[in-house]
């Protein structure tokens, strides 16, 4: 024990050979596709170490397989307000329903992924843990409940706890300790190379709204120098953002500090300038001693003090002596965001469009805006350099055959996504291949303003790239019609294609529109099938199981 799995010493010894293989299940709960690939990373490693892992999804998880799982790892992603990810859903609340197997003699270990800006930090990984050892299990090692800057910690935690989880060592501590750091480090040379930031020029910055609308769109297309990364219509490109310098500068002078040059760089670029969440105001306490805030958390009151509000609330409401380290301790780093990609490798080439709506809303009487989506709209323009990164989503993909046909749901900036599947499919069918047909759902608030790259879905309509679309124009009438009301409209016709085999995408809006348009899709197999409201919900889960309802949703 005791030995530091990172400074091992270079192999002299040969690694221990392999005894026979100890069974290790790791599922993930993933809604961007982070959990997937800790869980991958989680059975690389094990596998190095002698296990025999197996990773499954939770959306095809069998639960009967838990009381046999002996050692179990589950790695859990956070959403929206505090739930699971969209996919795994039903097994998560299988699990946390009274049906749930028992796991006597199961051994777990559960990491927990989030985000501080969101209230119910990491709930979904916290309430697997407490349930797990509820049902009978040992737990084999502390939960780590991880926020966006996530890389480094779940590495070491992974370390941690597969040692944790390894049969009790027979003597030759320092082999497996030599296995380990060559295990790590292997692992870092198989990093995926396109996954490192990049940076690319803006050649494109247009707003896709009209002046007159009270949003704000931009279409921004870059352009990748030395070729852009092999992407698919589906994945998202993340952008590394600059806070306002405007921003910057009330920080440094609520805090009272001149801020040299070095400093003013952090702030700008490194560090997360106004996401507050309770481990802010903590660490802000901690680091002050301030009183007045202590009491904000000894009285319980934290978190509904800092719903609305930001870094700069806090620190102007409760003035101390900050100093740089201070405010670097107390920030987390300034995380990408990611967006989905809007073109299709096969129509722009070397580029990489988005659709970036600029968010800017108010709260206790301030204007607050949305970190990259300002930097793109207000602060960059054509030629300017951006820092970017390929988020691939596998679990957004066109069908693999392009003669299925398709249907798209995307209001707003969710039909991002679908402008890309429309350009896909345009440059497939033109190599001689049948294409099948695509219908698309759009909507926004008003026709005039609104109605994102309108002309193109025009010319895709004529090129028959596009079959098919509806618009539901919210705010162009005095009852709000959304695109689940197209849906209501259509719903035999929808059926008809969903039987014959076609695949449904949903983007966008996680909080309300996607649920409204599933329970919509639901009540079209009730109306036009007969069925009951149960088995039209178990008919849409079984298309999603199937790969045929997928959601890319925020
Ligand atoms: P609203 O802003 O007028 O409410 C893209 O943002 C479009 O999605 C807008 O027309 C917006 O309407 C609409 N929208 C808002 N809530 C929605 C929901 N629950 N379901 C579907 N569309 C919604």
């Amino acid at each position: 024990a005791g030995v530091d799995a990172a400074g091992g010493q270079p192999a002299a010894a040969p690694a221990a050979p392999p005894k026979a293989a100890e069974p290790l299940t790791i599922i993930y709960a993933s809604e961007s596709g982070n959990c997937e690939s800790l869980a991958g990373n989680v059975a690389k490693l094990a596998r190095k170490q002698g296990f025999k892992p197996k990773v499954i999804d939770f959306a095809d998880l069998d639960l009967a397989v838990l009381p046999k799982a002996g050692k179990l790892v589950a790695i859990a992603a956070t959403w929206g307000e505090g739930e699971p990810p969209a996919r795994a859903v039903s097994t998560y609340n299988a699990l946390m329903g009274d049906g749930a197997p028992r796991l006597d003699g199961v051994e777990f270990a559960v990491l927990a992924l989030g985000d501080t800006s969101y209230a119910e930090f990491c709930a979904t990984g916290k309430a697997l843990d407490a349930r797990f050892e509820a049902l009978g299990g040992k737990r084999a090692a502390e939960r780590a409940d991880l926020d966006l800057d996530f890389e480094k910690p779940a590495a070491d935690w992974i370390k941690g706890t597969l040692k944790a989880l390894a049969p009790a060592p027979v003597a030759a501590d320092n082999v497996v300790a030599v296995d380990f750091a060559r295990a790590a480090s292997s692992e870092d040379d198989e990093a995926e190379p396109s996954r490192e930031p990049v940076v690319v020029e803006v050649v494109e910055h247009v707003n896709l709204n009209s002046s007159r609308s009270d949003k704000e769109t931009i279409h921004l297309a870059l352009a990748f120098e030395d070729g852009a990364p092999a992407y698919e219509p589906g994945d998202s490109l993340e952008i590394y953002p600059e806070n306002d310098p405007a921003l910057v500068e009330e920080i440094l002078k609520a805090t009272g500090l001149t801020g040299d040059e070095a400093l003013r760089r952090s702030l700008l670029a490194e560090r997360d300038i106004t996401t507050l969440s309770a481990a802010t105001v903590e660490r802000f306490v901690k680091a002050t001693g301030h009183e007045e805030a202590k009491r904000l958390i000894e009285g319980g009151e934290v978190r509904a003090w800092i719903e609305g509000r930001h870094l700069i609330d806090l620190i102007e409401t409760y003035p101390a002596a900050l100093t740089a380290e201070h405010l670097g301790g107390i920030t987390r780093p300034l995380p990408p965001r990611a967006y989905s990609i809007a073109s299709s490798y096969k129509e722009v080439g070397d580029e990489v469009h988005l659709a970036i709506a600029a968010v800017r809303y108010e709260t206790h009487g301030k204007a607050r805006s949305g970190v990259a989506s300002t930097h793109v709209a207000d602060r960059i323009s054509d030629g300017a350099k951006l820092r970017v990164r390929l988020k691939p989503n596998r679990h957004f993909r066109l069908p693999a055959d392009p003669a299925t046909d398709i249907i798209m749901v995307g209001p707003g900036t969710g039909v991002a996504p679908f402008r890309a599947f429309v350009q896909e499919r345009r440059a497939v069918e033109a190599t001689g291949r049948r294409v099948g047909r695509s219908w698309l759902f759009f909507g926004d608030r008003h026709f005039t303003h609104d109605f994102l790259y309108q002309l193109e879905w025009q010319e895709a309509l004529e090129d028959r790239s596009l079959t098919r679309i509806d618009v539901a124009f919210s705010r162009d009438q005095p009852e709000k019609l959304y695109v689940q009301h197209r849906i209501d409209q259509h719903r035999a016709e929808l059926v008809e294609w969903l039987e014959g085999g076609a695949h449904l995408y949903v983007c966008g809006d996680a909080k309300a529109m996607a649920k409204d348009v599933r329970l919509a899709v639901e009540n079209a197999y009730a109306a036009v099938k007969g069925l009951s409201a149960d088995d039209a919900a178990a008919a849409v889960s079984a298309l999603e199981r199937a790969g045929r309802y997928q959601q890319d949703v925020y």
